[in-house]
């Protein structure tokens, strides 16, 4: 667990900029969930690893409740400093413990650059599976795994010096058989790219629809 203990302490310490800091990942996954989901709505959403709740507005826009999650004081802080919004509710939490929701009771489950720092997808599917209604979609916005064959990872720098966090890299294919033996069907992959470099995709895209 010493590695989920320093991704926290990393995330504590990058929340003072994490909305400042020029992010191109951060801003393009922005844009590709409110493509996804724009003109749907939702009951309740659950958002797993909010951060400091750059997408939480929007998803309390397309839903009646929003529970917004994550392990990191100081970013869960900072969203609650910024969402006033009477409809969501910030919860301190590890994401690999039991989640506080009742089993089949949340229609949309969204992940926004969150996957990359937790090493076993399938207790993440499992977990959605359980706290999705039948038909309820599971969004994942994440940085392309091409980006992290060449080495792109999330960091920032922090008094003159970079600071990488602790990342694994999971495939296309990952996402998908896991997605399906998990009783999952896909109904959307977009891949997303830089305005000034067509060559790698930045972010992977993916919604799922709970199907079994
Ligand atoms: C790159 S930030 C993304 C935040 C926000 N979703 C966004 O797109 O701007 C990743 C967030 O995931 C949270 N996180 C990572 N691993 C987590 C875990 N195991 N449990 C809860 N939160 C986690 C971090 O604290 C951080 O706020």
């Amino acid at each position: 667990m010493q590695k989920y203990t320093e991704i926290q302490s990393a995330y504590d310490e990058w929340a003072n900029i994490y909305d400042e800091n020029i992010n191109r990942t951060r801003d393009l996954e922005s844009l590709v969930l409110k493509q996804m989901l724009q003109g749907k709505k939702f009951d309740l959403c659950l958002e797993l690893g909010c951060g400091t709740g750059k997408n939480t507005f929007f998803l309390s826009q397309v839903s009646s409740r929003v529970q917004a999650y994550d392990f990191s004081h100081q970013m869960i802080t900072k969203a609650r400093s910024k969402i006033s919004a009477q409809n969501v509710e910030f919860i301190e939490l590890n994401l690999l413990q039991p989640w506080p929701v009742l089993d089949a009771s949340a229609d949309l489950i969204v992940f926004s650059l969150v996957l990359e720092h937790i090493e076993d997808l399938q207790e993440i599917f499992k977990k959605s599976n359980t706290a999705l209604t039948k038909k309820g979609k599971l969004y994942i916005g994440e940085l392309h795994p091409f980006k992290q064959y060449l080495g792109t990872k999330a960091r920032f720098e922090n008094n003159d010096q970079i600071e990488e966090l602790v990342t694994f890299t999971h495939h296309v294919s990952e996402y998908m058989d896991t997605g399906v033996n998990h009783g999952f069907t896909l109904k959307n992959l977009t891949e997303n790219f830089d305005d000034d470099n067509n060559q790698i995709p930045r972010i992977l895209g993916l919604l799922f629809e709970k199907t079994e």
